[in-house]
């Protein structure tokens, strides 16, 4: 049976995953760094000192700043995000997941987010969904980052549940590999390409439906 579904934010619940893009692509190209979406798909669920470290490597500029440099465009990075943030409504929950927090709740499933964000917290505010949440694990409450199970099991943990009875539900590779893991049950949000190693797959998350996913978690 599932007992839980743990839910991943940006790129799940919000298109936030967008603005993270466009924030690293404006230091990137800030720096004369330049990539694209394809290169981003590495990016997604990785912290934000891991990301500033991919990107400046994949402009062979690794070696060029200090700690303390580096920290200061992680920090210029932030800045761009929390102001493509302020603009977020309750409007701004992708298709679907406003009716799939529902009709969990009414099922009496546990709700947990898992999410590598320092920002978090500021974005289910500004949602206006926080109250659907028994648990919510940021970046603030774990050690390792994605694709460590770490932010996923402690979420179990926290809802009192096993990781054979959870569900979690991401769009980054790095976070299907920590929901697998965790050993829990995989639903991927994106390109089967991209969703490769997810248990179950869709192409957007209009397409979340409890009954469809617990189809395809009995039947594995
Ligand atoms: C999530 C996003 C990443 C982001 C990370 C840290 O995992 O998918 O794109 O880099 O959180 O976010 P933060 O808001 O703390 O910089
Ligand atoms: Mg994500």
């Amino acid at each position: 049976k599932i007992s839980a579904f743990i839910f991943d934010l940006d790129g799940v619940i919000t298109d936030t995953a967008e603005y993270h893009y466009l924030a690293w692509k404006q230091l990137a190209e800030e720096l004369g760094i330049f990539f694209d979406r394809e290169f981003n798909e590495q990016l997604k669920g990785v912290s934000r000192m891991e990301s500033l470290e991919r990107i400046l490597a994949f402009g062979n500029q690794a070696e060029r700043y200090t700690k303390e440099e580096k920290e200061a465009l992680a920090a210029k990075k932030n800045e761009h995000y929390k102001q493509l943030i302020e603009k977020i409504t309750p409007n701004d929950l992708l298709p679907g997941i406003a009716e799939l927090l529902e009709d969990l709740k009414k099922r009496g499933i546990k709700i947990g987010l898992a999410s590598a964000s320092k920002n978090a917290f500021a974005v289910i505010e500004r949602l206006q969904i926080g109250g659907y949440f028994d648990t919510i694990v940021d970046a603030a409450n774990i050690q390792h980052s994605k694709p460590h199970p770490e932010i996923f099991l402690t979420a179990a943990q926290q809802l009192g549940v096993p990781c054979v009875e959870c569900v979690g539900v991401e769009d980054a590779e790095a976070g299907i590999q920590a929901i697998k893991a965790a050993n829990m049950f995989a639903v991927g949000v994106g390109t089967k390409e991209a969703m490769k190693d997810a248990d179950y797959i869709v192409e957007s998350t209009a397409d979340l439906n409890y009954e469809s996913i617990l189809k395809a978690f009995q039947q594995k």
